[in-house]
């Protein structure tokens, strides 16, 4: 792999959390860093934030809601503008199962399962449409922020019409992610782009998990300990393909590996994101 001073690499939801902290570590490295979130002020303070605290200027924000698939693919656009070769893309921007007790169904401005358009939809639209820019500068990471908590897909009610539970909504999100991060590893099989997902820790001390629970079991340097060692070992030069539970290579749920279930996803995916008729 590269050094990471010579490295761009761009971290969606990098306005708090996990994205923001990994951001940091990487710019204290050197890295050129695209931060990413959707509100402009958050987004301002987590760049000035990072500039003040490492001194590396080469620290740039962008804007986009990912509950919009059109702003998704406006950013996309701007980056393969400004950064035509990009090095590592780690899709970290989510949503928790929100506030329990006052669950309810949300769409996003297409009309999709919230939770599924912004946790899966729109990095899985955002990755395809950032491959040429990825393919530029080989070798080249993809780091998805999955987790450990795994629904299956229930293919007749993907946007949970029917029945719906923040917590499933968001679990099914995730294993959609893992189960896209395979099927790219295998699409990029002899090219030197490797494309993993992570559970980074369990219910670190961020607004996700303190607005869905109100308490933490972990933190938010565990999990970015777990990201940093995906985007920066040498070890994972060749590793594409894998889940992660933190650092070690596990397995995820039994859908993950059903190919018939994976195809259908990446069907249903291309049609809803526009991939498949552009
Ligand atoms: N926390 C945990 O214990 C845990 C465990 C397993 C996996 N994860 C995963 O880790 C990732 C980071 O989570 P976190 O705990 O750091 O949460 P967080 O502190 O709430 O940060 C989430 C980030 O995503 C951004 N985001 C949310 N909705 C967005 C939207 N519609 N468009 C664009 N950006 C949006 C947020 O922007 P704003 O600042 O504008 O809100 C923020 O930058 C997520 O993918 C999460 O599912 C977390």
């Amino acid at each position: 792999m590269k050094p990471i001073a010579q490295q761009t690499i761009l971290i969606t939801g990098s306005s708090d959390g996990l994205g923001k902290q990994t951001a940091l570590a990487l710019a204290k490295q050197g890295a050129t860093v695209l931060l990413h979130g959707r509100d402009q002020q958050r987004l301002e303070a987590s760049r000035q934030a990072i500039l003040e605290e490492t001194g590396n200027s080469h620290v740039e924000a962008y804007l986009a809601d990912f509950a919009d698939l059109s702003e998704v693919r406006k950013l996309a656009q701007t980056l393969q503008a400004q950064h035509p070769r990009l090095d590592m893309l780690i899709n970290n921007a989510g949503i928790g199962a929100g506030k329990i007790a006052e669950a309810r169904r949300e769409l996003s401005r297409d009309g999709y399962e919230l939770r599924f358009a912004i946790n899966y939809l729109a990095p899985f639209l955002l990755t395809h449409l950032l491959l040429p820019c990825l393919r530029q500068t080989p070798p080249a990471r993809i780091i998805n922020v999955g987790s450990v908590g795994q629904s299956p897909i229930e293919f007749s009610d993907v946007m949970l019409e029917r029945h719906y539970d923040p917590a499933d909504a968001y679990r099914q999100s995730k294993l959609a992610l893992t189960m896209f991060t395979f099927d790219l590893a295998e699409e990029l099989k002899g090219e030197q782009i490797t494309v993993n997902c992570l559970h980074p820790a369990s219910l670190m001390n961020t607004r996700m998990v303190y607005e869905s629970l109100g308490y933490a079991l972990s933190t938010v340097e565990e999990g970015r300990e777990a990201v940093m060692y995906l985007a920066t070992s040498p070890a994972l030069d060749n590793v594409t393909g894998k889940y992660f539970d933190q650092r070690r290579q596990a397995r995820a749920h039994s859908q993950a590996y059903d190919l018939a279930a994976r195809r259908r996803l990446q069907q249903l995916s291309e049609q809803l994101t526009g991939l498949s008729n552009p």
